[in-house]
Parts: C-alpha cells; sequence; structure tokens
C-alpha cells in the first residue's frame, strides 16, 4: 500500500515520466498499476506499469516499500526480523538492473533497513535514503500549525531521530513564518505551555499507533512525502527534508542511519543541516541514535 500510495501521489503531482511497480504479488501489482494509470487522464503524462526486477533498467529513482507492516500494538523495531531478509534480496536485484539509482527506503523500521539497504548495497551512503521521519514532520507541522492557527507549509519544525519511538521534537528550533513558536503563540494569544506542548508530541509519536488500530495501515501520508523526495531529487531541487541516512557521528554514535534535516538533489543528499537544539534535545536525539545502534549491532551485515 505504501508503494501503491506513493506512485498514485507521484503520479497526480507529475513528478515522474514512468512509475513501474514491482510486487511479488503480480496479480496486485498489475491491478494497482491499471487503476493508478485511470487517475492519469485527469492529472499529468505519466505512464503507469507493472512489471518485473528487469523493467527497472535505467530507474533514476527506485522506492524499496516491500516489507512486513506493524500488527496492532507492535513497534517499528519489533519487524526487524521480519523485513530484514526480505530487504537483502531485493537490493541484489536493484543493483543487477539499476546499480546508478538513487534508493529510497521506505520499510519499518526504516532507519535499520536503510542502514542494511547501504551496507548490502555498497552504495555511498548518500544514495541511499531512508524516508526517516518526514511523515513525523508533516504530523509536527500539521498539529503546530493547526494550534496556532498558521498553516503546516508556514512552520518549520522538524522531528529528529529515530521513525519510532525514541524520536525527536525540536521545539527549540520550530519557526512559524519567521518568528519563533512561542513568539507566535503571544501574538495569537493561545498558550504554548508544557501540557499543550505535551499533547503535540503525544499526537505526533502515536499517530501511527492510531491509524493502525483503525485501518491497519499508514500510506496517503507517507505515500505524499515520498512523492515530494521524488520531486526534490528528480528536480535537483535542493529542498530540506528529515530523511534518515547512515551517519558518521550523531552526538557521538558512530555510523547510525536516523533522521536530521538533509537538502537533496539529484545525487541524493546535498548536505546536512543539524538545526541548533537545547541540551534536553541533544540529550534525546543521543538516546534515540544509541537505541538504534544497539539494534543494528544485533545484525550481522
Ligand atoms: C507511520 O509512521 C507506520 O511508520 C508508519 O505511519
Amino acid at each position: 500500500m505504501v508503494g501503491s500510495a506513493a506512485a498514485y501521489a507521484i503520479a497526480l503531482m507529475g513528478h515522474a515520466s514512468s512509475i513501474v511497480l514491482v510486487d511479488l504479488n503480480q496479480a496486485l501489482a498489475n491491478a494497482q498499476a491499471e487503476d493508478i494509470s485511470h487517475a492519469v487522464p485527469f492529472a499529468s503524462a505519466t505512464r503507469v506499469s507493472a512489471g518485473s526486477y528487469d523493467d527497472l533498467k535505467g530507474a533514476r529513482i527506485i522506492i524499496l516499500a516491500a516489507g512486513a507492516s506493524q500488527k496492532p500494538g507492535e513497534t517499528r523495531l519489533q519487524l526487524l526480523s521480519r523485513n530484514a531478509s526480505i530487504i537483502g534480496g531485493i537490493v541484489s536485484e536493484i543493483q543487477r538492473v539499476a546499480p546508478d539509482a538513487i534508493l529510497i527506503a521506505a520499510a519499518n523500521p526504516v532507519d535499520i533497513v536503510t542502514q542494511i539497504v547501504t551496507r548490502v548495497s555498497g552504495l555511498p551512503s548518500t544514495r541511499v535514503i531512508g524516508s526517516g521521519t518526514i511523515l513525523d514532520t508533516a504530523r509536527f507541522r500539521t498539529l503546530l500549525g493547526r494550534y496556532l492557527g498558521v498553516s503546516p507549509f508556514s512552520v518549520h519544525a522538524y522531528v529528529l531521530g529515530e521513525h519510532g519511538d525514541s524520536e525527536v521534537l525540536a521545539w527549540s528550533s520550530a519557526r512559524a513564518g519567521a518568528l519563533t513558536i512561542d513568539k507566535v503563540a503571544a501574538q495569537v494569544n493561545v498558550p504554548l505551555n508544557d501540557e499543550v506542548r505535551a499533547r503535540i508530541d503525544d499526537g505526533v509519536r502515536n499517530a501511527a499507533y492510531t491509524i493502525i488500530n483503525g485501518k491497519g495501515a499508514t500510506y496517503f501520508g507517507i505515500g505524499a512525502g515520498l512523492a515530494r523526495l521524488v520531486e526534490a531529487i528528480g528536480r535537483n531541487q535542493h529542498a530540506v527534508f528529515s530523511v534518515s541516512m547512515v551517519t558518521e557521528n550523531v552526538e557521538g554514535v558512530r555510523d547510525v542511519a536516523l533522521s536530521i534535516p538533509r537538502a537533496l538533489g539529484s545525487d541524493g543528499v546535498v548536505t546536512d543541516l543539524v538545526p541548533e537544539l537545547a541540551p534536553e534535545e541533544h540529550e534525546a536525539l543521543r538516546k534515540s541514535a544509541e537505541i538504534l545502534k544497539a539494534q543494528v549491532d544485533t545484525l550481522e551485515l
């Protein structure tokens, strides 16, 4: 569903000339491609089809969305053993047909999957991007914008670290327009106290659990986010997203994949743009990095 939702969003936004869906379940891939292709006359000139790995020859960007998804109540990290083995096989097929593609990992636990794909592929880390906390960042901007009465388009705030339970909402660097959120809150006369912050934090951190309880999976939000990454890479925009990537040093933790804001262009990550953080945010980011690193160390990579 994440792959199909991404394909649908990419087709609607017109960010690709051609999209190929590959799935073990060929009948499903065919049906999704056909359904999405019927949206094309209303939207863009994208060619949408289903195919095999060989049909990915020449692809500039490949989104890896295959994998089991969380059962209600299951954490993203608990998925690890089920998804780690699926990934290796997929990466070797991709390398055979499209060794120059930028890879976007979108299966959970996405940070660990990003690290596995980077290692197994041997690609430079800047060319293997995980969707990371792009969705958590979108959720943060939505809730904060709604509370302050400002469009999420004009909220500049990021979620850092793991895409999962230890993620870090970077409150201290959040802005609406060019103002700190405290100034905006004072101007529009709403309190931005600890209780409000805790409510927004909880809404961001637990959004996926709530949606999974209601409909079994999340896919529209991440589909749109992945389409936006494809646009930024395809058009060499150097736009900034909180994507995951294997990073040399995060708060003293070495070689760990997690999200910090990074500019994306046609060669992948152009540069990292770590925001200024409060001491407790530095500490939370270090903890998040340590949790991920401990998980990675259990794998034979
Ligand atoms: C999400 O955050 C489950 O990772 C997925 O929506």
